[in-house]
């Protein structure tokens, strides 16, 4: 059952807590810390191979337990209780959504297992060399053609995990990935590749996305030329094409022959899809055996998630934390850093995940909210960032809320001609700079040397909230209950927001929106109703292409 919730969002807890912000704004950090010696031991969680320390926020023993009472009072227990029973917490598309059940173990997700087991044939097949091309040519290159979830995920962990070993007799296949519409990336991969060693994966839960389809059927024309073949030619279907979606009938209708269609479920997201076969591009990576640590590690963050306290919580504190940063600090923007390259693409991977996903301003019984929702999310490796937009961070004019992820043990061979020791000073370095930024952003110069008469541009206030990720290592495990970490965060937040994170309607209208601009653009003088900057911008590119 999905629980009602009649709780008016501004309760007198609500109302509590915006008191408490009044109160504490005037609170800084460096007297947090100065003033309390156990501020790290209460306000950080340890778990599933990972610390979250959010000691740096500007929360206090009394915001939190008023945080954690608008949880209970949010029905927080009721609802991820609905969402681990398969309830239709979907509300607009009458959907559950048990992503979390692309984890469980076999006997309680069988037919889940069943396209595992499917897939696991397939990627052994690759990795072996025995995948061949309509040539006989064993399989070198494989190209994900596919976008928003059915992209931002695998990419991003693919790219995570690639140092990641696999079983003697198998080897990785070199990885692509094709998003973008335009035709950049997929005609960029292409010229690097050999029609006869490259496989394609076709990954889109509807099958229907036009970004998607068109990259294919580029890839498809591309195959087919440079085969000799005829673009409906079975065995170039057989060969060199992969269909993974939630929609059989599309599949085949495009061409994707029965025993190459990996099947999910409409109850995935497409930003929750990682798990299932749309992460095969992570298992040639790391292996099947480490796809399924990956799983194995979201499952436990799963159970943490179900079983723990609020306050023991991970999930449900780093929530709790970010509804107050962004409804009662006035903080509307977070700043994801990780401070190990590997993790380059998390976040565009959690700017989908989030603002998707909680984007959002009208609650689930179809209310305008009154209150904000998700910020606004952008991020960079963080040693880079430092070199870009830090400035803002350390001395701009907003408030920030910033997350820091490193890892605690990472090099223990060579990679290619460095060695150990050179990659692990550097490892240490990209650390100690996690930890000095986030300490400066806390404490601004008090930091430093706090009796320093410093002129006022090299004043500095600190005070900018962040909390710090620490994974034991980066290892599929560890990775997937960070992953799962974040998604039951995003869903605690909309709880207490009162919202439907599943759904996006609001991208759904802009891809009709843009087939009736396909016809303006082919025929400006034909349109009819247009805004006349529409118009004028459709005019000015037809006029150029004359
Ligand atoms: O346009 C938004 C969206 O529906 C995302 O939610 C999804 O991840 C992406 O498009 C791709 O969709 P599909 O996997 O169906 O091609």
């Amino acid at each position: 059952m999905v629980p009602e919730q009649d709780v008016l969002i501004i309760s007198t807890i609500w109302s509590q807590l915006a008191q408490r912000a009044k109160q504490d704004n005037s609170l800084h950090l460096a007297d947090l810390f100065a003033s309390d010696d156990g501020r790290f031991d209460r306000f950080s969680l340890e778990g599933a191979g990972l610390l979250a320390d959010f000691s740096k926020q500007r929360i206090t023993d009394e915001s939190r337990e008023l945080l954690v009472k608008l949880a209970d009072e949010r029905q927080l227990r009721h609802w991820l209780d609905a969402l681990f029973s398969g309830a239709e917490v979907n509300c607009t598309e009458g959907r559950s959504a048990k992503h979390w059940c692309l984890r469980e173990p076999v006997d309680k997700a069988p037919l889940v297992h069943e396209q595992l087991d499917a897939m696991e044939g397939m990627v052994n097949r690759i990795l072996e060399r025995h995948w061949r091309g309509v040539q006989g040519d064993a399989i070198t290159d494989v190209v994900n053609v596919g976008v928003g979830g059915s992209d931002l995920g695998p990419l991003m962990a693919a790219f995570a995990l690639q140092s990641s070993e696999l079983p003697d007799g198998q080897a990785r296949p070199r990885l692509h990935f094709a998003s973008s519409m335009d035709g950049s990336q997929v005609s960029q991969v292409l010229q690097e590749l050999n029609p006869r060693t490259t496989l394609f994966l076709v990954s889109s839960k509807s099958f229907t996305t036009v970004d998607t389809l068109h990259n294919a059927n580029t890839a498809r024309q591309w195959l087919a030329r440079g085969l000799g073949l005829d673009y409906d030619d079975a065995s170039l279907l057989r060969c060199h094409f992969i269909g993974i979606s939630a929609n059989a009938e599309r599949m085949a209708e495009w061409g994707i022959v029965p025993t190459n269609q990996l099947l999910f479920w409409d109850w995935v997201g497409g930003r929750y899809s990682l798990w299932s076969a749309i992460g095969m591009p992570i298992a040639l990576t790391v292996g099947m055996a480490g796809f399924r640590e990956m799983l194995a590690g979201a499952h436990e963050m799963d159970r943490h998630c179900r079983t723990q306290p609020w306050k023991e919580n991970m999930p449900v504190m780093l929530a709790l934390v970010d509804v107050w940063n962004i409804n009662f600090l006035d903080i509307r923007a977070r700043a994801v850093l990780p401070y190990d390259g590997r993790l380059k693409h998390l976040p565009a991977y959690l700017e989908q995940l989030e603002m998707e996903s909680n984007g959002k301003s009208v609650s689930r019984t179809g209310e305008p909210v009154e209150y904000d929702t998700c910020p606004v999310i952008w991020g960079e490796v963080g040693p880079n960032a430092q070199h870009a937009f830090f400035q803002l961070l350390h001395q701009g004019t907003q408030v920030i809320a910033c997350e820091f992820l490193m890892t605690a043990r990472r090099y223990t061979e060579a990679v290619h001609s460095a060695s150990v020791a050179e990659l692990e000073g550097q490892h240490a370095l990209s650390n100690a700079n996690c930890l000095a930024q986030s300490r400066l952003l806390a404490l601004g110069e008090r930091a430093l040397d706090p009796s320093l008469a410093l002129p006022a541009y090299k004043r500095y206030h600190g005070n900018q909230p962040s909390t710090t990720l620490v994974l034991d290592e980066l290892s599929p495990r560890v990775l997937g209950a960070l992953l799962a970490m974040y998604e039951h965060k995003v869903f605690v937040q909309a709880v207490i927001w009162g919202i439907n994170p599943f759904d996006q309607w609001g991208v759904e209208m802009g891809k009709v929106i843009a087939t009736d601009m396909l016809g303006v653009l082919a025929d400006p003088e034909a349109a009819y109703g247009l805004d006349a900057s529409s118009l004028a911008l459709a005019r000015y590119v037809a006029e150029k292409q004359k």
